[in-house]
């Protein structure tokens, strides 16, 4: 971090504790920002996923996704042969997805803040749950009803690097590390960059296991 002269000892100490780096306009890596709250974020996914479970869902080409997916909240993220889009109810049991937890609320809404966006309302909670060897290729987030509302994207578990990138798949994107507790934040003028998960790494940590879990909260209807 840069000496900031005019900042008083306390407010030093709390800038150290909270590092914001700017990936892009819009866009904002809070390091460490969810790493107390981690092994709760843990225990509430794995309630989530004993009414929802885990699956790989298919693609609109007939694919099978190598991630494994879940959702909380009142919409959730689903792919099938028909396409990409939010459904209240999850398609496995028919029941509605798991309620989101006070924790992930709460938590949005503080890394929302903490990249300069107030007021998320997050609806929406898709949950990736990545083994080594895993992937997520370039795509944007664009099946929300409107763009004003930011992506909140929280780490937990196994490494990853991030691809992010601009506004067109071409070009070359950063490549961010996240570890667990990292939390990117991206609205406003990033909104719709492309971004992707290259291959995870073999690994075993202490909260997962083999995988890293991620939490993207959205604000879908
Ligand atoms: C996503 O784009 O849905 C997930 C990104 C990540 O796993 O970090
Ligand atoms: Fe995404």
């Amino acid at each position: 971090m840069t000496r900031r002269p005019d900042m008083a000892p306390q407010d030093l100490f709390a800038a150290s504790l909270l590092e914001r780096e700017a990936l892009s306009p819009g866009a904002r890596l809070l390091r460490g920002f969810a790493r107390d709250d981690a092994p709760t974020l843990i225990d509430a996914v794995n309630k989530i996923a004993n009414s929802a479970p885990f699956r790989c869902m298919a693609t609109p080409g007939g694919r099978k996704m190598s991630v494994e997916m879940t959702n909380c909240g009142t919409a959730g993220w689903i792919s099938d042969k028909r396409g990409y889009r939010y459904e209240s109810e999850d398609p496995a049991s028919g029941q509605p997805w798991p309620a989101m937890p006070e924790t992930f609320l709460n938590l949005a809404t503080r890394a929302a803040t903490a990249g300069e966006f107030d007021g998320f309302e997050p609806d929406a909670c898709l949950i990736n749950r990545y083994s080594p060897g895993t992937r997520l290729s370039l795509h944007q987030d664009r099946d929300e009803q409107d763009f004003n509302a930011p992506i909140v994207s929280v780490s937990l578990g196994l490494s990853a690097i991030f691809l992010f990138g601009g506004d067109k798949r071409s070009g070359r994107p950063q490549r961010i590390r996240l570890d667990s507790g990292d939390v990117v934040v991206w609205g406003g003028p990033a909104r719709l960059n492309f971004h992707g998960i290259a291959p995870i790494a073999e690994g075993c940590h202490p909260l997962t296991g083999r995988n890293r879990i991620n939490l993207t909260f959205r604000k879908a209807l």
